[in-house]
């Protein structure tokens, strides 16, 4: 009797993205990194084969605090999962332990240019602040070794890396022609929704974890009395409707962030909230803040508590990561000619 034909699983694309545990001052994530960038990852998990990064090396081009970065890059990692990223599904892992992450930005380098990397506006704007090292030079370059060495179809980021992005796609185009396809070519992917929280402060900045007013910032691992204090205490416009629009950057932030926490448009909040004044729209939103937040603090805590468990979760991620980078590591390395023994 004939067997019926084995059928192969359909290979997905690939996805990877990650994420630096230190910025600036420091800090953990924050709402804005998971409305914006984790909720989107985990969502990408159905139908993507998805590699997240917490990438520590990067860190380093600010030279934080060494027991900071041991402790934040602990706590990223732990945030992934906290959030739903499901490492038996995905592939989650720390750069600096995937030592081809630096070997790869080596060759890359030897293909970037000068000119290229000096228009970068985060490094214009990093170099400014910081006395220019050649790692805050070469950032972009090690970002597109993260990502060409997964072979990966998709990127989802912000607005912001977008300039990065375009220098990766240059990159493996400009090596794949010099020698032969050896990199995919990634895609960027910016999602709409969520794409740039504002800071409850001041609505025409981005909500960010290096923020030197705290009540700027909701993080991941806020308690529900400070998230109330917070949005009790957010900035509105002048008058008093809930009403969104460009002349109403507060309002239209915070009804966004409504939007996301309960699962709803801007126009049925608006709505909802028609005749009624801040005062009961703060209470209403904060208890929606509180509702998609408080969950994510508690698997957090959960998951940073059970060290053992942390550590077999990123020693599996190692490894798998090793693998997959190796293998395209040592195509680069054969086709520009580095002698591999027999
Ligand atoms: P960062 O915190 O700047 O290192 O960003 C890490 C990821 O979170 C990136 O994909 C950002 O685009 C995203 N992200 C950070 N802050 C925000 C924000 N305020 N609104 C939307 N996305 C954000
Ligand atoms: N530069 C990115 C940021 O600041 C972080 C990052 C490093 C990254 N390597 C990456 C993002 C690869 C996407 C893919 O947010």
């Amino acid at each position: 009797m004939n067997t019926p034909p084995q059928t192969q699983p359909q290979k997905r694309p690939i996805i990877f993205s990650a994420m630096q545990p230190t910025s600036g001052s420091g800090g953990g994530l924050t709402i804005g990194n998971y409305i914006g960038a984790l909720k989107n990852w985990v969502e990408l998990q159905k139908d993507y084969d998805c590699v997240y990064g917490v990438v520590d090396l990067h860190a380093l081009t600010i030279h934080p605090e060494p027991a900071a970065l041991r402790k934040q890059t602990l706590d990223v990692a732990a945030m992934y999962i906290a959030s739903g990223i499901d490492p038996e599904k995905s592939l989650v892992f720390l750069q600096s332990h995937v030592p081809a992450h630096a070997q790869c930005a080596w060759l890359l380098n030897c293909f970037a240019s000068m000119g290229e990397c000096q228009k970068m506006t985060q490094f214009k704007e990093k170099s400014e602040k910081h006395s220019a090292r050649v790692g805050l030079f070469t950032y972009p370059v090690l970002q597109a070794a993260d990502i060409l060495l997964y072979q990966a179809n998709l990127v989802p980021v912000g607005e912001d890396q977008k300039q990065h992005l375009e220098l990766s796609r240059n990159l493996a185009e400009r090596f794949n022609h010099h020698y032969s396809e050896t990199f995919t070519v990634p895609e960027v992917f910016i999602p709409k929704v969520g794409a740039r929280v504002m800071s409850l402060q001041d609505p025409t900045k981005k909500m960010s974890k290096s923020d030197e007013n705290p009540k700027a910032t909701i993080f991941l691992t806020d308690s529900a009395d400070e998230i109330r204090n917070k949005i009790k205490r957010a900035v509105t416009d002048s008058g008093s409707e809930i009403r969104s629009g460009d002349d109403r950057p507060a309002l239209t932030n915070l009804l966004e962030l409504y939007g996301v926490a309960t699962g709803t448009s801007v126009e049925a909040a608006e709505q909802h909230f028609l005749g009624k004044g801040y005062a009961e729209f703060k209470a209403e939103l904060a208890d929606a803040m509180v509702a998609m937040v408080e969950p994510i603090t508690k698997r957090f805590h959960a998951i940073r508590n059970d060290k053992a468990a942390l550590n077999a979760i990123l020693k599996k991620g190692a490894e798998e990561a090793n693998r997959r980078a190796m293998r395209t590591l040592r195509k680069a390395y054969k086709k520009m000619g580095l002698v591999e023994l027999e």
